[in-house]
C-alpha cells in the first residue's frame, strides 16, 4: 500500500517534469509562418547611392590639401590594415578611385555605419558578399571621416601636381 502510493506520487513528478521540457522546448518554435524574424533579414533599401547614415546629399568644396593630410594621418591609423590606396584588394577593397564610383555621402556612410551599411545598402551588401568579412566602425568622429574623404579625393587625382 504504501508502495504503491510513493510510486503514484514519483510518477506525477516525472509526468509534470516532461511536460514542462516539451512546454521549454515548444516555446522556441512557436514561429511557424517558416520565415525569420524582421530583424535577421538583411533587406536592401531602395539604392539611390548615398547609403544610409547621418549624411546625405553631401557635395563637396574646393579640394582642401590641409584636410586631406590630416585624412591621411587617420586613414594610416585605422584602415590601412585593411585597404590599400591602390586597386588591390587585402581584406577590403582598394579604394583607388573610390569617389568616382560612389557619390560623398556613401563613403561618408560607409566609414561612419558599415555595419547597418553591409546590412541594408545594396552595394555594400555586395562588397561584404565578395570580401567575406565585416568591416567594423572605426571610432571616427565625423570630421575625422570628411577628412578621409578628402584624402580619397587626392587619391584619385584632385589636388594640384605639387601632389
Ligand atoms: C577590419 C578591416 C577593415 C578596416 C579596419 C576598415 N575597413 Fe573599410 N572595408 C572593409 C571591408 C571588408 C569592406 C567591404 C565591405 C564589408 O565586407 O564589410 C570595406 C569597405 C570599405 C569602403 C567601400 C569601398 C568600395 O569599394 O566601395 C570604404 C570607402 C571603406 N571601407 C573605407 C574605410 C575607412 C576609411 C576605414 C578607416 C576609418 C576602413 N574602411 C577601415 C574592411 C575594413
Amino acid at each position: 500500500m504504501k508502495n504503491s502510493i510513493f510510486k503514484l506520487i514519483t510518477g506525477s513528478i516525472l509526468a509534470t517534469g516532461i511536460a514542462l521540457m516539451a512546454s521549454c522546448s515548444g516555446g522556441e518554435t512557436t514561429n511557424t509562418s517558416g520565415t525569420a524574424p524582421e530583424s535577421m533579414m538583411n533587406k536592401p533599401a531602395a539604392d539611390n547611392g548615398e547609403g544610409i547614415g547621418k549624411f546625405s546629399g553631401v557635395t563637396l568644396a574646393a579640394f582642401d590639401a590641409a584636410l586631406a593630410a590630416s585624412g591621411k594621418t587617420v586613414f594610416e591609423t585605422k584602415c590601412s590594415a585593411c585597404h590599400k590606396i591602390t586597386d588591390q584588394k587585402i581584406v577590403g577593397p582598394g579604394l583607388k578611385d573610390v569617389t568616382k564610383r560612389r557619390k560623398p555621402s556613401w563613403i561618408l556612410n560607409m566609414i561612419t555605419n558599415p555595419e547597418e551599411m553591409t546590412k541594408k545598402d545594396p552595394q555594400a551588401m555586395k562588397l561584404l558578399e565578395e570580401h567575406l568579412t565585416q568591416m567594423t566602425f572605426q571610432n571616427v568622429t565625423d570630421d575625422e571621416a570628411k577628412a578621409i574623404l578628402e584624402y580619397m579625393r587626392e587619391i584619385d587625382g584632385e589636388g594640384t601636381a605639387a601632389n
